[in-house]
């Protein structure tokens, strides 16, 4: 037994292939890793579930906000442009469409202005140029072409503020916005005609600021 047992001791001492350690060789190859190279590597799946993901995130947005792919939506300033083909508005729309665009801020659709800051068209002498004052329809139209500054007196009440001028309107527009509020909020005066625009504006045209009271009442005189 014991020689036996020591035989097979000697046996395995002597012939090494037994006692090569696979582990261990295989274990230190193992250890090696490859030098990382670029090569045809599958798209990992993670990354096409967020790629379609997105796509449909994008179909979904582009359904719900795409306005139906209608040209007014996308362009809506071209197609809200006035029809050129169109009739011209009657004058009374046309004064009301410049009033609200241009003058409804400060002077208010009520036409009475705003507390000490704007005054008052309504009921007031330089609107109707009833003759109650001094003022005649040729400072109304001065004042829309050249504006307003400095104290003045409407309607008993005293203002100082500063009113724009709208010299850019055209004399039909200038005579449509005052023809409006000539006959708006109670208001009763002839309509304004664009030609007498027109003569005020050639015989103020020297004119590059706003009238004062003083220089209007000299108006003319
Ligand atoms: C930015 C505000 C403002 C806008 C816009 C404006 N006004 Fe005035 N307007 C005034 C002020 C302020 C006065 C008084 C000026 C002063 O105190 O010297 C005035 C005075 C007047 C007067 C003479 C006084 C009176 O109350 O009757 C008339 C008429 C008038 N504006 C008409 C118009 C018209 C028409 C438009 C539009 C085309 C217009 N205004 C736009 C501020 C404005």
């Amino acid at each position: 037994m014991r020689r036996d047992g020591a035989g097979d001791g000697e046996f395995r001492d002597a012939d090494g292939p037994e006692e090569i350690d696979l582990q261990g060789v295989h274990g230190s190859i193992l250890r090696e890793h490859h030098e990382p190279a670029e090569g045809r590597e599958s798209v990992p799946l993670w990354f096409v579930s967020v790629i379609m993901l997105l796509v449909f995130w994008g179909g979904f947005y582009l359904a719900t906000n795409s306005g139906g792919f209608r040209a007014d939506v996308f362009v809506p300033h071209r197609v809200a442009r006035p029809d050129p083909n169109a009739p011209p508005p009657a004058p009374e729309e046309l004064g009301r469409r410049l009033y609200v665009r241009n003058c409804v801020l400060c002077h208010q659709a009520t036409g009475l202005g705003v507390g000490m800051q704007y005054p008052p068209l309504a009921g007031s002498e330089w609107v109707v140029t009833d003759g109650s004052g001094w003022h005649r329809e040729e400072h109304l139209v001065a004042v829309l072409l050249h504006g307003l500054e400095g104290p003045v007196e409407v309607r008993g009440r005293s203002y100082n503020g500063a009113m724009p001028p709208w010299k850019l309107l055209r004399d039909e527009e200038i005579a449509a916005v005052l023809t409006y509020i000539r006959s708006e909020w109670g208001n009763a005066a002839a309509p304004v005609e664009p030609e007498f625009v027109a003569e005020v504006r050639r015989r103020t045209q020297e004119r590059r600021k706003p009238w004062t009271v003083g220089e209007l009442r000299e108006m003319g005189r």
